[in-house]
């Protein structure tokens, strides 16, 4: 599916945010584990949470949407192999988090997904659960992941070599349904919506930070049982709406129910710093969760040196940052963020390629970009390639605001593993994106 998004005067209006993609997922894997009956609001119904869901129900647990509440029943059975392959689709979350969890269960399985995650580095997960006790192969370190036996140790204590919140929640995860305690220190403090969700529920989990960076101490101990959970909105998604209008004219929105979680927010403070005309309202906690209301207005952007310790909290944000710095007065520079290689797609060449579609300035540089802004609207834009990663095909959709004759993104059907209404949403606002 292509899309192309056509130049307008401005967007403005009130919108409330999706569901958290993260959120959802977790919800789901330990709302599963908890076995009682939940029911779960504000979840986001997109591929990516939709494709964890169908795989813990091949595992045995019993989840169901209906409109806009998704119900976790009390399981009369224990969890069981499954009878197929787990398929996760494009979620890199859902495969990773999973083969924490289901490797802690005893159970075996197979972990599968489409092209893209089948290219996505495994070992990152896998060799750590091997070092726990498990018998796990793939396939020279992608996925097909076979969880084949082995014990998950007890007291197992690892020092994360890369700042990923997929393998540390992975892990986690392992000795929660296993039963078992777990050490893990993190250099570069990242996503921290698992060790939340385990607080809220009550789990022994012990946080401390040092010049070493973060520990964790989870220890074996029962979680409370809850009725409800609230799912606040995903930042990753607000951020293309916050990018849209600040980079248009004459702009005005309210993004009402925004998670502003402090590992996942990092944009705010940049954006800040690049002179963004931005207001939070209505703090509040939902579930142990920051969130809160933005308010966002036209602004005269800055270019920026984006401070490296923040790369992990902006991780999903940069191609729409990247979309920022375009039309940013002066160069921003984009360091030590070479994750962005292994996302759903490689990133950095996938932003480099459409800013060069869009004759922007910049250089591509081995872990990151370094970006000259423009004051113009964008003339004759060359076809983009999306490389089939939702967040660069809606990064690039957004520039369409500030282009002369409109950008059009080519393969944006996975917009739908995070963002299903994204074209609906910005149109409401007054954009202007259609097939
Ligand atoms: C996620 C963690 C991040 C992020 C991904 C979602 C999560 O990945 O890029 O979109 O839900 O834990 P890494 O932890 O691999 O950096």
């Amino acid at each position: 599916m292509n899309l192309e998004s056509l130049p307008t005067n401005g967007i403005s209006g009130k919108v409330i945010c999706p569901g958290d993609k993260s959120i959802s997922q977790r919800i789901l894997i330990i709302g599963s584990l908890l076995n009682c009956d939940i029911k779960i609001s504000g979840f986001l119904d997109a591929k990516d949470p939709n494709s964890t869901m169908m795989a813990l129900n091949n595992l045995g647990s019993s989840i169901k949407k209906d409109n806009k509440i998704v119900s976790i029943s009390h399981r009369s059975k224990p969890f069981s192999n499954p009878s197929s392959f787990l398929d996760l689709g494009n979620s890199g979350t859902g495969i990773r988090l999973l083969t924490g969890f289901i490797s802690g269960l005893n159970i075996k399985a197979t972990l599968v997904g489409d092209d893209s995650l089948s290219k996505r580095p495994m070992s990152r997960v896998v060799d750590p659960l091997t070092l726990m006790g498990k018998e796990i192969s793939t396939n020279s370190g992608k996925a097909p992941i076979q969880i084949k036996g082995g014990n998950i140790k007890d007291n197992f204590e690892y020092v994360m070599p890369i700042a990923s919140a997929q393998v540390k929640s992975c892990l986690m995860l392992a000795s929660l349904s296993s039963g078992n305690s777990i050490k893990i220190t993190e250099s570069k403090v990242t996503r921290d919506h698992t060790e939340r969700m385990i607080e809220y529920l009550d789990g022994s989990i012990e946080i401390s930070e040092s010049s070493q960076g973060k520990t964790i101490l989870l220890k074996n101990s029962e979680l409370s049982e809850i009725s409800t959970y609230e799912v606040v909105g995903d930042f990753s998604s607000a951020a293309f709406i916050i990018v849209a209008t600040l980079i248009s004219k004459n702009s005005e929105v309210l993004i009402k129910n925004v998670g502003l979680n402090k590992t996942r927010s990092g944009l705010l403070e940049i954006l800040l710093k690049m002179n963004a005309n931005i207001e939070i309202i209505n703090k509040r906690k939902i579930c142990n969760e920051d969130c809160g209301d933005i308010i966002v207005k036209s602004s005269k952007l800055l270019g920026i040196n984006i401070p490296s310790n923040i790369i992990p909290n902006i991780i999903d944000e940069i191609p729409i940052l990247s979309i920022a710095a375009s039309f940013a007065e002066g160069q921003t520079t984009i360091k030590n963020a070479s994750e962005l290689k292994v996302k759903e797609s490689d990133r950095l060449h996938a932003t480099s390629m459409g800013l060069k579609a869009m004759n922007i300035m910049h250089d591509l540089l081995d872990d990151g970009l370094i970006i000259t802004g423009t004051q113009d609207d964008l003339k004759s834009v060359k076809e983009i390639e999306s490389f089939g990663d939702h967040r660069i095909a809606m990064s690039f959709l957004i520039a369409g605001l500030r282009s002369k004759n409109g950008v059009k993104v080519k393969d944006c059907i996975n917009i739908e593993t995070s963002f299903p209404n994204f074209s609906k949403i910005m149109n409401n606002l007054g954009m202007n994106i259609n097939a």
